[in-house]
Protein backbone atom coordinates (compact mmCIF):
# COMPACT_ATOMS: atom_id res chain seq x y z
CA UNK A 1 0.00 0.00 0.00
CA UNK A 2 1.40 3.84 -0.96
CA UNK A 3 0.18 7.12 -2.08
CA UNK A 4 2.22 7.38 -5.49
CA UNK A 5 -0.91 6.71 -7.87
CA UNK A 6 -2.47 8.37 -11.05
CA UNK A 7 -4.40 10.36 -11.35
CA UNK A 8 -5.96 10.05 -15.12
CA UNK A 9 -2.71 9.48 -16.94
CA UNK A 10 -0.22 11.36 -14.65
CA UNK A 11 1.76 10.00 -11.58
CA UNK A 12 0.86 11.89 -8.18
CA UNK A 13 2.41 11.13 -4.73
CA UNK A 14 -0.26 12.29 -2.66
CA UNK A 15 -1.92 15.59 -4.02
CA UNK A 16 1.42 16.69 -5.85
CA UNK A 17 2.08 15.44 -9.95
CA UNK A 18 5.45 13.85 -9.72
CA UNK A 19 6.43 16.04 -13.12
CA UNK A 20 5.73 19.15 -11.09
CA UNK A 21 8.35 18.21 -8.33
CA UNK A 22 10.70 17.43 -11.39
CA UNK A 23 10.24 20.49 -12.60
CA UNK A 24 10.98 22.60 -10.05
CA UNK A 25 13.63 20.27 -8.52
CA UNK A 26 15.11 18.17 -11.23
CA UNK A 27 15.98 14.72 -12.05
CA UNK A 28 16.80 12.15 -9.68
CA UNK A 29 15.34 12.53 -7.20
CA UNK A 30 13.83 10.66 -4.30
CA UNK A 31 10.45 11.62 -3.37
CA UNK A 32 9.10 10.41 0.15
CA UNK A 33 5.30 9.87 0.31
CA UNK A 34 4.46 11.06 4.08
CA UNK A 35 0.88 9.78 4.56
CA UNK A 36 2.75 6.11 3.33
CA UNK A 37 5.46 6.68 6.17
CA UNK A 38 2.58 6.94 8.73
CA UNK A 39 0.43 4.32 7.54
CA UNK A 40 3.57 2.25 7.25
CA UNK A 41 4.35 2.82 11.10
CA UNK A 42 1.17 3.07 12.24
CA UNK A 43 0.36 -0.84 10.99
CA UNK A 44 3.17 -2.31 12.23
CA UNK A 45 2.94 -0.90 15.58
CA UNK A 46 -0.68 -1.71 15.94
CA UNK A 47 0.42 -4.89 14.65
CA UNK A 48 2.59 -5.92 17.61
CA UNK A 49 -0.29 -4.89 20.44
CA UNK A 50 -2.39 -7.65 18.92
CA UNK A 51 -1.80 -10.11 22.29
CA UNK A 52 1.00 -11.63 24.40
CA UNK A 53 3.97 -8.89 25.20
CA UNK A 54 3.16 -6.05 27.46
CA UNK A 55 5.24 -3.74 25.91
CA UNK A 56 6.79 -2.70 22.98
CA UNK A 57 8.96 -0.40 21.09
CA UNK A 58 9.04 -0.08 17.29
CA UNK A 59 12.78 0.62 16.32
CA UNK A 60 13.14 2.33 13.20
CA UNK A 61 16.17 0.78 11.57
CA UNK A 62 18.36 4.16 10.74
CA UNK A 63 19.94 2.53 7.87
CA UNK A 64 17.35 1.78 5.70
CA UNK A 65 16.56 5.69 5.40
CA UNK A 66 18.38 8.33 7.49
CA UNK A 67 16.92 11.26 6.15
CA UNK A 68 16.02 14.15 8.88
CA UNK A 69 12.82 15.02 8.17
CA UNK A 70 12.20 10.61 7.69
CA UNK A 71 13.69 10.28 10.98
CA UNK A 72 11.83 13.16 12.39
CA UNK A 73 8.49 12.11 10.98
CA UNK A 74 8.85 8.56 12.53
CA UNK A 75 10.05 10.02 16.44
CA UNK A 76 7.03 12.17 16.35
CA UNK A 77 4.63 9.10 15.77
CA UNK A 78 6.87 7.55 18.99
CA UNK A 79 9.38 5.66 16.90
CA UNK A 80 12.92 4.54 18.63
CA UNK A 81 15.92 3.80 16.51
CA UNK A 82 17.92 0.63 15.90
CA UNK A 83 21.23 2.04 14.71
CA UNK A 84 24.95 0.63 13.43
CA UNK A 85 27.15 3.96 14.07
CA UNK A 86 27.73 7.11 15.80
CA UNK A 87 26.80 9.27 12.56
CA UNK A 88 23.04 7.32 13.03
CA UNK A 89 22.43 8.31 16.88
CA UNK A 90 24.25 11.67 16.07
CA UNK A 91 21.12 11.89 13.00
CA UNK A 92 18.48 10.33 15.97
CA UNK A 93 19.38 12.69 18.47
CA UNK A 94 19.07 15.42 16.14
CA UNK A 95 15.69 14.86 15.27
CA UNK A 96 14.54 14.56 19.05
CA UNK A 97 14.60 10.77 19.33
CA UNK A 98 14.50 9.72 23.06
CA UNK A 99 17.67 8.05 23.78
CA UNK A 100 15.67 5.31 26.02
CA UNK A 101 14.71 4.33 22.73
CA UNK A 102 17.69 3.90 20.57
CA UNK A 103 19.59 0.22 20.33
CA UNK A 104 23.25 -0.05 18.68
CA UNK A 105 23.69 -2.76 16.94
CA UNK A 106 26.84 -4.22 14.39
CA UNK A 107 29.59 -6.03 14.92
CA UNK A 108 32.72 -3.41 14.92
CA UNK A 109 31.63 -0.82 17.27
CA UNK A 110 34.93 1.59 17.90
CA UNK A 111 35.62 2.84 20.86
CA UNK A 112 34.59 6.65 20.33
CA UNK A 113 31.44 5.22 19.14
CA UNK A 114 30.80 3.45 22.40
CA UNK A 115 31.69 6.15 24.61
CA UNK A 116 29.48 8.32 22.27
CA UNK A 117 26.71 6.11 23.49
CA UNK A 118 27.39 5.86 26.67
CA UNK A 119 27.36 9.52 27.10
CA UNK A 120 24.17 10.14 25.30
CA UNK A 121 22.46 7.58 27.62
CA UNK A 122 21.26 4.95 24.93
CA UNK A 123 18.77 1.68 25.82
CA UNK A 124 21.05 -0.80 24.91
CA UNK A 125 24.24 -2.33 22.52
CA UNK A 126 22.91 -5.06 20.66
CA UNK A 127 26.66 -6.77 21.58
CA UNK A 128 28.08 -9.06 18.60
CA UNK A 129 30.94 -11.01 20.33
CA UNK A 130 33.38 -11.77 23.72
CA UNK A 131 35.72 -9.17 22.24
CA UNK A 132 33.01 -6.27 22.13
CA UNK A 133 31.86 -7.49 25.92
CA UNK A 134 35.07 -6.49 26.82
CA UNK A 135 35.36 -3.32 24.93
CA UNK A 136 32.20 -2.02 26.50
CA UNK A 137 33.40 -2.98 29.85
CA UNK A 138 36.54 -1.28 29.05
CA UNK A 139 34.89 2.67 28.03
CA UNK A 140 32.75 2.32 30.70
CA UNK A 141 34.67 1.79 33.49
CA UNK A 142 37.01 4.90 32.61
CA UNK A 143 34.24 6.99 32.00
CA UNK A 144 33.06 5.28 35.98
CA UNK A 145 29.83 4.05 34.45
CA UNK A 146 27.77 1.27 33.44
CA UNK A 147 26.53 0.57 30.00
CA UNK A 148 23.12 -1.63 29.13
CA UNK A 149 23.87 -4.50 27.00
CA UNK A 150 21.79 -6.72 25.38
CA UNK A 151 24.00 -10.18 23.96
CA UNK A 152 23.29 -10.36 20.23
CA UNK A 153 22.38 -14.28 19.66
CA UNK A 154 23.14 -16.15 15.97
CA UNK A 155 20.18 -18.71 16.19
CA UNK A 156 21.32 -20.48 13.14
CA UNK A 157 18.11 -19.82 11.51
CA UNK A 158 17.74 -19.98 7.67
CA UNK A 159 16.36 -16.36 6.51
CA UNK A 160 15.89 -17.67 2.99
CA UNK A 161 16.63 -14.08 1.53
CA UNK A 162 19.61 -12.86 -0.58
CA UNK A 163 22.67 -14.30 0.52
CA UNK A 164 24.51 -10.95 1.39
CA UNK A 165 21.49 -10.07 3.33
CA UNK A 166 20.97 -12.86 5.06
CA UNK A 167 22.53 -12.67 9.24
CA UNK A 168 21.60 -15.52 11.08
CA UNK A 169 23.63 -18.50 9.75
CA UNK A 170 26.41 -20.10 11.65
CA UNK A 171 28.71 -18.82 8.80
CA UNK A 172 27.68 -14.96 9.03
CA UNK A 173 29.90 -12.64 11.05
CA UNK A 174 26.93 -11.35 13.40
CA UNK A 175 25.85 -12.28 16.78
CA UNK A 176 27.09 -14.82 19.33
CA UNK A 177 26.26 -18.88 18.49
CA UNK A 178 23.52 -19.56 20.33
CA UNK A 179 25.52 -22.84 21.63
CA UNK A 180 27.71 -20.39 23.80
CA UNK A 181 24.93 -17.64 24.73
CA UNK A 182 24.77 -18.90 28.05
CA UNK A 183 28.92 -19.10 28.80
CA UNK A 184 28.76 -14.93 27.13
CA UNK A 185 25.42 -14.30 29.45
CA UNK A 186 27.50 -15.78 32.46
CA UNK A 187 31.22 -13.58 31.64
CA UNK A 188 29.06 -10.74 30.90
CA UNK A 189 26.83 -10.56 34.03
CA UNK A 190 30.61 -10.62 36.17
CA UNK A 191 31.45 -7.71 34.20
CA UNK A 192 31.14 -4.80 36.82
CA UNK A 193 30.15 -2.14 34.31
CA UNK A 194 27.91 -3.85 32.33
CA UNK A 195 24.05 -4.14 33.17
CA UNK A 196 23.10 -7.17 31.11
CA UNK A 197 19.23 -6.10 30.02
CA UNK A 198 18.48 -8.62 27.24
CA UNK A 199 18.51 -10.38 24.11
CA UNK A 200 18.49 -9.99 20.36
CA UNK A 201 18.54 -11.34 17.37
CA UNK A 202 18.31 -10.18 13.45
CA UNK A 203 18.35 -12.96 11.16
CA UNK A 204 18.05 -11.39 8.17
CA UNK A 205 16.25 -8.65 5.85
CA UNK A 206 13.65 -9.13 3.01
CA UNK A 207 11.89 -12.22 4.43
CA UNK A 208 9.07 -13.09 2.92
CA UNK A 209 7.83 -15.75 5.47
CA UNK A 210 7.04 -15.90 9.27
CA UNK A 211 8.66 -19.49 10.24
CA UNK A 212 12.12 -18.34 10.18
CA UNK A 213 10.99 -15.39 12.49
CA UNK A 214 9.19 -17.73 14.73
CA UNK A 215 12.13 -20.15 14.82
CA UNK A 216 14.47 -17.74 15.42
CA UNK A 217 12.36 -16.89 18.53
CA UNK A 218 11.80 -20.35 19.91
CA UNK A 219 15.30 -20.89 19.91
CA UNK A 220 15.90 -17.54 22.19
CA UNK A 221 13.19 -18.93 24.16
CA UNK A 222 14.68 -22.13 25.36
CA UNK A 223 17.96 -20.27 25.29
CA UNK A 224 15.85 -17.72 28.24
CA UNK A 225 14.59 -20.86 29.79
CA UNK A 226 17.56 -21.94 30.75
CA UNK A 227 19.11 -18.50 31.70
CA UNK A 228 16.20 -17.94 33.84
CA UNK A 229 17.10 -21.04 35.54
CA UNK A 230 20.96 -19.12 36.16
CA UNK A 231 18.90 -16.44 38.08
CA UNK A 232 19.43 -13.79 34.75
CA UNK A 233 16.76 -11.70 35.00
CA UNK A 234 15.95 -10.09 31.42
CA UNK A 235 14.07 -7.26 30.56
CA UNK A 236 14.09 -6.80 27.12
CA UNK A 237 13.69 -9.14 23.74
CA UNK A 238 15.06 -7.55 20.57
CA UNK A 239 13.60 -9.69 17.83
CA UNK A 240 15.42 -7.48 14.74
CA UNK A 241 14.10 -6.11 11.42
CA UNK A 242 13.89 -8.21 8.29
CA UNK A 243 10.20 -8.27 7.27
CA UNK A 244 10.37 -7.91 3.50
CA UNK A 245 8.07 -6.19 1.18
CA UNK A 246 6.59 -6.75 -2.18
CA UNK A 247 8.86 -5.73 -5.31
CA UNK A 248 7.59 -7.92 -7.87
CA UNK A 249 6.05 -11.09 -6.99
CA UNK A 250 6.76 -11.51 -3.60
CA UNK A 251 3.96 -12.35 -1.27
CA UNK A 252 5.15 -11.40 1.99
CA UNK A 253 3.39 -11.71 5.32
CA UNK A 254 1.47 -8.84 6.34
CA UNK A 255 2.66 -6.95 9.46
CA UNK A 256 -0.86 -7.88 10.97
CA UNK A 257 0.16 -11.99 10.41
CA UNK A 258 4.18 -11.06 10.93
CA UNK A 259 2.42 -9.66 14.20
CA UNK A 260 -0.01 -12.47 15.07
CA UNK A 261 3.56 -14.96 14.34
CA UNK A 262 5.35 -13.12 16.63
CA UNK A 263 3.21 -12.89 19.22
CA UNK A 264 2.56 -16.99 19.07
CA UNK A 265 5.89 -17.47 19.39
CA UNK A 266 6.25 -15.33 21.88
CA UNK A 267 4.40 -17.90 24.29
CA UNK A 268 7.99 -19.36 24.73
CA UNK A 269 8.72 -16.85 27.48
CA UNK A 270 5.35 -16.88 28.52
CA UNK A 271 5.67 -15.77 32.77
CA UNK A 272 8.46 -13.42 31.52
CA UNK A 273 7.72 -9.57 32.32
CA UNK A 274 9.72 -8.43 28.62
CA UNK A 275 9.52 -5.53 26.69
CA UNK A 276 9.35 -6.79 22.74
CA UNK A 277 11.80 -4.34 20.70
CA UNK A 278 11.14 -4.73 16.60
CA UNK A 279 13.52 -3.29 14.12
CA UNK A 280 12.32 -2.71 10.81
CA UNK A 281 13.42 -0.61 7.91
CA UNK A 282 12.34 -1.52 4.26
CA UNK A 283 8.70 -2.46 5.69
CA UNK A 284 8.04 0.84 7.03
CA UNK A 285 10.19 2.58 4.55
CA UNK A 286 10.38 0.88 1.12
CA UNK A 287 7.30 1.54 -1.05
CA UNK A 288 6.82 5.36 0.51
CA UNK A 289 9.82 6.42 -1.62
CA UNK A 290 10.55 6.07 -5.33
CA UNK A 291 13.43 7.52 -7.59
CA UNK A 292 12.79 9.77 -10.39
CA UNK A 293 14.73 10.01 -13.15
CA UNK A 294 14.46 11.56 -16.68
CA UNK A 295 15.14 9.63 -19.95
CA UNK A 296 18.03 11.28 -21.62
CA UNK A 297 18.76 8.67 -24.80
CA UNK A 298 17.08 5.28 -26.80
CA UNK A 299 19.81 3.85 -27.94
CA UNK A 300 20.09 0.03 -29.83
CA UNK A 301 22.46 -2.58 -30.08
CA UNK A 302 22.18 -5.25 -32.72
CA UNK A 303 20.52 -7.21 -29.58
CA UNK A 304 18.94 -5.46 -27.52
CA UNK A 305 17.06 -2.05 -26.37
CA UNK A 306 19.24 0.29 -24.17
CA UNK A 307 16.70 3.20 -22.20
CA UNK A 308 19.54 5.57 -20.77
CA UNK A 309 18.48 7.71 -18.15
CA UNK A 310 19.95 10.35 -15.55
CA UNK A 311 19.89 7.95 -12.39
CA UNK A 312 22.18 5.69 -12.24
CA UNK A 313 23.70 2.83 -9.98
CA UNK A 314 25.49 4.96 -7.61
CA UNK A 315 21.98 6.56 -7.01
CA UNK A 316 20.01 3.20 -6.13
CA UNK A 317 22.88 0.22 -6.18
CA UNK A 318 20.33 -2.44 -5.27
CA UNK A 319 19.61 -4.05 -9.37
CA UNK A 320 23.41 -3.92 -10.12
CA UNK A 321 24.51 -5.57 -5.72
CA UNK A 322 21.76 -7.71 -5.69
CA UNK A 323 19.90 -8.17 -8.99
CA UNK A 324 16.93 -6.58 -7.32
CA UNK A 325 14.02 -6.16 -9.03
CA UNK A 326 12.22 -2.08 -9.05
CA UNK A 327 9.19 -0.96 -10.96
CA UNK A 328 9.52 1.34 -12.90
CA UNK A 329 6.43 3.53 -13.36
CA UNK A 330 5.74 5.65 -16.82
CA UNK A 331 5.19 9.14 -14.72
CA UNK A 332 3.00 10.04 -18.50
CA UNK A 333 0.87 7.21 -19.91
CA UNK A 334 0.55 7.45 -23.37
CA UNK A 335 -0.54 4.38 -24.09
CA UNK A 336 0.70 1.92 -27.03
CA UNK A 337 2.59 -1.05 -26.98
CA UNK A 338 4.93 -2.42 -24.30
CA UNK A 339 8.56 -1.84 -25.37
CA UNK A 340 11.29 -4.17 -23.37
CA UNK A 341 14.92 -2.88 -22.60
CA UNK A 342 17.55 -2.42 -20.30
CA UNK A 343 17.02 0.48 -17.98
CA UNK A 344 20.51 1.90 -17.36
CA UNK A 345 22.41 5.04 -16.14
CA UNK A 346 25.29 6.97 -17.66
CA UNK A 347 28.43 5.03 -15.08
CA UNK A 348 30.39 3.34 -17.15
CA UNK A 349 30.47 0.09 -15.90
CA UNK A 350 28.13 -2.53 -17.71
CA UNK A 351 26.79 -3.49 -13.85
CA UNK A 352 25.21 -0.31 -14.05
CA UNK A 353 21.95 -1.01 -14.96
CA UNK A 354 18.02 -0.37 -13.20
CA UNK A 355 16.79 -3.20 -14.88
CA UNK A 356 17.30 -5.43 -17.48
CA UNK A 357 15.29 -7.14 -20.04
CA UNK A 358 12.14 -4.85 -18.76
CA UNK A 359 8.97 -4.45 -20.41
CA UNK A 360 8.07 -1.19 -19.77
CA UNK A 361 4.56 -0.59 -20.06
CA UNK A 362 5.01 1.88 -23.13
CA UNK A 363 8.21 3.00 -25.23
CA UNK A 364 10.03 6.03 -23.73
CA UNK A 365 10.51 9.07 -25.93
CA UNK A 366 13.91 11.55 -24.96
CA UNK A 367 12.80 13.63 -21.82
CA UNK A 368 10.03 11.40 -20.70
CA UNK A 369 9.90 10.95 -16.87
CA UNK A 370 10.08 7.50 -15.18
CA UNK A 371 9.44 6.56 -11.34
CA UNK A 372 11.75 3.36 -9.98
CA UNK A 373 9.19 2.16 -7.82
CA UNK A 374 9.83 1.28 -4.13
CA UNK A 375 13.08 2.67 -3.98
CA UNK A 376 12.89 4.18 -0.09
CA UNK A 377 14.85 2.01 1.70
CA UNK A 378 18.24 1.26 0.86
CA UNK A 379 17.86 4.15 -2.18
CA UNK A 380 19.85 7.25 -0.85
CA UNK A 381 21.72 5.16 2.16
CA UNK A 382 23.66 3.08 -0.42
CA UNK A 383 24.16 6.58 -2.83
CA UNK A 384 27.35 7.36 -3.36
CA UNK A 385 29.95 9.44 -5.85
CA UNK A 386 30.93 7.41 -8.02
CA UNK A 387 31.91 8.66 -11.04
CA UNK A 388 31.61 11.82 -9.27
CA UNK A 389 28.06 12.54 -9.56
CA UNK A 390 26.59 14.67 -7.08
CA UNK A 391 23.95 12.89 -4.66
CA UNK A 392 20.73 13.70 -5.88
CA UNK A 393 18.01 15.60 -3.95
CA UNK A 394 15.26 14.04 -1.57
CA UNK A 395 11.72 15.58 -1.62
CA UNK A 396 9.08 14.83 1.11
CA UNK A 397 5.26 15.32 -0.02
CA UNK A 398 2.73 15.51 2.80
CA UNK A 399 -0.81 16.19 1.11
CA UNK A 400 -0.89 18.82 -1.46
CA UNK A 401 2.52 19.91 -0.10
CA UNK A 402 6.48 19.16 -1.05
CA UNK A 403 9.61 20.25 0.46
CA UNK A 404 13.54 19.50 -0.47
CA UNK A 405 14.29 17.79 2.74
CA UNK A 406 18.30 17.19 1.09
CA UNK A 407 19.66 19.21 -1.44
CA UNK A 408 21.15 17.92 -4.63
CA UNK A 409 25.16 18.18 -4.00
CA UNK A 410 26.49 21.26 -6.01
CA UNK A 411 30.27 20.60 -7.67
CA UNK A 412 31.81 22.21 -4.50
CA UNK A 413 30.26 19.82 -2.23
CA UNK A 414 31.83 16.97 -4.60
CA UNK A 415 35.33 18.40 -3.55
CA UNK A 416 34.66 19.06 -0.25
CA UNK A 417 37.24 17.78 2.07
CA UNK A 418 40.38 17.21 -0.61
CA UNK A 419 43.54 18.92 -0.43
CA UNK A 420 46.31 19.18 -2.35
CA UNK A 421 49.10 18.74 -0.23
CA UNK A 422 52.21 21.48 -1.04
CA UNK A 423 54.89 18.96 -2.09
CA UNK A 424 52.67 18.80 -5.22
CA UNK A 425 53.39 22.30 -5.68
N1 LIG B 1 18.38 -4.66 12.49
C1 LIG B 1 19.61 -4.99 12.11
C2 LIG B 1 20.60 -5.39 13.11
C3 LIG B 1 19.95 -4.98 10.74
O1 LIG B 1 21.18 -5.32 10.37
C4 LIG B 1 18.99 -4.59 9.78
C5 LIG B 1 19.32 -4.55 8.35
C6 LIG B 1 17.71 -4.22 10.24
C7 LIG B 1 17.43 -4.28 11.60
C8 LIG B 1 16.63 -3.76 9.30
O2 LIG B 1 16.25 -4.75 8.43
P1 LIG B 1 14.97 -4.55 7.47
O3 LIG B 1 13.73 -4.46 8.33
O4 LIG B 1 15.18 -3.30 6.70
O5 LIG B 1 14.98 -5.74 6.60
N2 LIG B 1 20.97 -3.12 1.71
C9 LIG B 1 20.11 -4.28 1.70
C10 LIG B 1 19.51 -4.55 3.05
C11 LIG B 1 20.54 -4.67 4.15
C12 LIG B 1 19.94 -4.93 5.50
C13 LIG B 1 20.95 -4.78 6.57
N3 LIG B 1 20.45 -4.92 7.89
C14 LIG B 1 19.05 -4.09 0.62
O6 LIG B 1 19.08 -3.09 -0.10
O7 LIG B 1 18.23 -4.98 0.41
Amino acid sequence: MHHFEYQGSELWCEQVPLARIAEQVGTPCYIYSYATLERHFRVFDSALNTGGTKRHIVCYSVKANSNLAVLKALVSWGAGVDTVSRGEIFRALKVGADPKKIVFSGVGKRDDEIEYAIDKGILAFNVESHAELEAIERVAARMNKKAPVSLRINPDVDAETHPYISTGLKKNKFGIPVAWARDEFLAALKLPHLEVIGLDCHIGSQLTKTAPFRDAILRLGELTRSLVKDGVKLRYLDIGGGLGIPYNQEDPPSPAEYGLAIQDAMKAFAGLDLTLICEPGRVIVGNAGVLLTKTLYLKQSEIKNFVIVDAAMNDLIRPAFYDSYHAIWPVEKRGGAAYVADVVGPICETGDFLARDRSLAQKPVQGDLLALMSAGAYGFTMSSNYNTRPRVAEVMVKGAEFAVVRKREELEDLIRGETIPSFLG
